[in-house]
């Protein structure tokens, strides 16, 4: 029987496909989100009970690269020194407060020095509270109600975001809601263009990913970014950034440091906290001020900015300050991405390699996607077979053919060949 016969996770998982039973009768699906469900790539999900450097560990004590580094937040790796230190020092210093405490001041420093755009930040406790606090406050600074979105990106599962064409598949939101979001295509500034001047003084944001990272990662064409700032200024309409996935990831400013963007606002998560569950935003005095209590926009949470999860973020930032880490990933990210091509084109797949900086996808389509129609276009079917021969050899990626993956500063050279070794033996497969 060749491998192509044999179908999904043959290799030996036992103990987690008991517990993916057990798990699906007490939590919907058997996961708290669903993009963790093995739904798209077929087969039982695995089970971890452990996370250490690029590893990850499964209860039958199978070992992993992992490439899904938690969906964005391990840029360090996992169980880095330094976070574990912080955490467990502030851990005993008490949790949590419910008052200010000087770690919010530092994170808040550290981050403000690390993104020119802002000078004052909010923090919540995640990317979609972040997004959903921002785009509050852009309506309420502008008295407006319309947001301009932009097709395929995801900015986490709020009503005002999720309610659109691309990711209109859920119930339980009013219709309604959606009458308030406007869709462009991305990387299409004349679409953007034509779109404010029809909605001339009635619109309050743009809100964009800028690389979008649930398509495949797409990165702006040349220009673009710079012709969505210049298109929302001439349309006195703020610009928000989406910097929940690529902020810290893809520079230590984020995207708007790679590509010289000044954005109004800005939402962060993910890597911020290098593993606590956090989120930001932020922007100008002019524009934070709004927000009570100097202002009229809510916005709360028991658990923002708590200690333990602002020590988290400041033992990342600070170890992220050492710019030898962004070279390393950047290194090893080149090292991945030199040693697939090649295999690639030996064998001439359809497979496309997508990146910036450390953030990348395979996408599985004869030509380069730039937008969210391409994306429809990715063969998910062939990515789930891949998938599982990656798995059987000992590689992690996201279960989810348009989803990107992380490349950490904890994973080595060896780490990189053995992963190139093992795509290159799938490919033989697919
Ligand atoms: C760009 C972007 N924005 C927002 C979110 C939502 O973040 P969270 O899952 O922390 O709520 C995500 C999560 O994947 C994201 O990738």
């Amino acid at each position: 029987m060749t491998e192509t016969q044999l179908g999904f996770s043959t290799f030996y998982a036992e103990r987690s496909a008991d517990f993916s039973k057990r798990i699906a009768e007490v939590i919907p699906g058997g996961v708290d989100s669903p993009f963790r469900s093995f739904n798209e790539v077929g087969g039982h999900t695995l089970f971890f009970n452990r996370a250490l450097g690029s590893k990850l560990y499964d209860l039958d004590g199978n070992v992993y690269i992992d490439y899904l580094g938690a969906w964005g937040p391990a840029i360090l790796g996992h169980c880095h020194p330094a976070l574990v230190h912080a955490c467990s020092q502030t851990l005993l210093s008490g949790p949590i407060f419910g008052a200010p405490h000087e770690l919010e001041l530092e994170l808040a420093t550290l981050l403000i020095e690390a993104v020119p755009s802002l000078e004052m930040v909010r923090f919540v406790n995640s990317g979609t509270e972040a997004v959903m606090s921002a785009v509050r406050l852009a309506r309420g600074a502008s008295s407006r109600n319309l947001v301009v979105m932009f097709e395929g990106c995801y900015h986490g599962h709020s009503d005002a975001v999720l309610a659109s064409r691309t990711h209109s598949s859920s119930s339980g939101i009013p219709k309604e809601t959606s009458n308030n979001t406007i869709l462009v295509p991305y990387n299409d500034a004349e679409s953007l263009e034509a779109c404010l001047r029809q909605y001339s003084g009635q619109v309050a944001a743009c809100l964009i990913e800028p690389v979008a990272g649930s398509m495949g990662v797409i990165p702006p064409d040349p220009g673009y970014l710079p012709a969505v700032s210049q298109i929302c200024r001439q349309n006195d309409v703020l610009l928000i950034f989406d910097e929940v996935l690529t902020g810290l990831r893809v520079a230590r400013g984020g995207a708007q440091a790679l590509y010289g963007i000044k954005p109004d606002l800005t939402c962060f998560g993910k890597a911020l906290g290098g593993g606590m569950a956090i989120g930001a935003y932020g922007g100008s005095k002019e524009l934070m001020s709004r927000l009570q209590p100097l202002g009229d926009v809510y916005q709360a949470g028991t658990f923002s900015g708590n200690p333990l999860t602002m020590a988290g973020g400041v033992a990342t930032l600070k170890t992220l300050s050492d710019k030898r880490i962004y070279d390393w990933l950047e290194e090893r990210t080149a090292q991945l991405f030199a040693g697939l091509q090649a295999e690639i084109n030996k064998k001439n797949l359809p497979l496309q390699l997508a990146r910036v900086g450390s953030m990348f996808a395979l996408v599985f389509s004869e030509k380069p996607v730039r937008n969210f129609i391409d994306s429809q276009k990715i063969d998910s079917k062939r990515f789930a077979h891949f998938y599982h021969l990656l798995l059987e050899r000992g590689i992690y990626f996201p279960p989810s053919a348009v989803d990107a993956a992380a490349l950490s500063a904890a994973h080595s050279e060896a780490d990189v060949e053995e992963t190139v070794r093992a795509c290159a033996e799938a490919f033989a497969f697919i």
